[in-house]
């Protein structure tokens, strides 16, 4: 589990395209995620097009840096799932194995906000004219990271309480 402390937001890419095998490396990942009742309701857009890309990194304010990244994964989740009011925190829970399996394989990755923010919502189901009954919920580019970051030690020990 060396990636957990190892993970940080990569947001710059090299050019190279991360290969087909690794992307369904990082969707089995994403898939595993644990999920309220199981009920796994993701669903995932992989965009290797570049104008599609651009289109998304305009999106929301703070997804620039998505247009050099070689894929960008969409997730989304069903609206129709067992019990929705848990999607958001299922998907959530999907994008960080995403996220600590790309760096596993030497890739860089970083969670873009979308949901729940329903203008940026509109404008990535626009972009990729996602069906009604999902709803797309981060954009994750993902790719050789061009930058080098090291994590920081996050631990604060007063925000731990234990109770024997
Ligand atoms: C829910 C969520 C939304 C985020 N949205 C953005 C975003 O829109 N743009 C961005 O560059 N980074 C975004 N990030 C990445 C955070 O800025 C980053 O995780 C945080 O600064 C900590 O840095 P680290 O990931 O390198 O540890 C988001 C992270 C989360 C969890």
């Amino acid at each position: 589990m060396d990636a957990i402390f190892h993970r940080t937001s990569i947001r710059k890419y090299q050019e190279t395209p991360v290969e087909a095998e690794k992307i369904e490396t990082l969707l089995r990942a994403a898939m595993a995620a644990p999920s309220a009742c199981n009920q796994q309701p993701w669903e995932f857009y992989v965009v290797r097009n570049k104008e599609k890309i651009k289109e998304l990194s305009e999106a929301s304010p703070y997804a620039g840096c998505a247009k050099g990244a070689p894929v960008v994964f969409v997730p989304c989740y069903r609206k129709n799932c067992q019990v929705p009011m848990y999607a958001e925190i299922d998907l959530s829970a999907a994008v960080e194995n995403l996220l600590l399996e790309a760096d596993s394989l030497g890739l860089g990755a970083v969670w873009m906000g979308i949901a729940p923010q329903k203008d940026r919502m509109v404008d990535v189901r626009k972009v990729l004219d996602i069906p009604g009954e999902l709803e797309p919920f981060a954009l994750v580019p993902c790719g050789y990271p061009a930058q080098e970051r090291t994590q920081e030690d996050r631990y604060e020990v007063e925000r731990v309480h234990y109770v024997d």
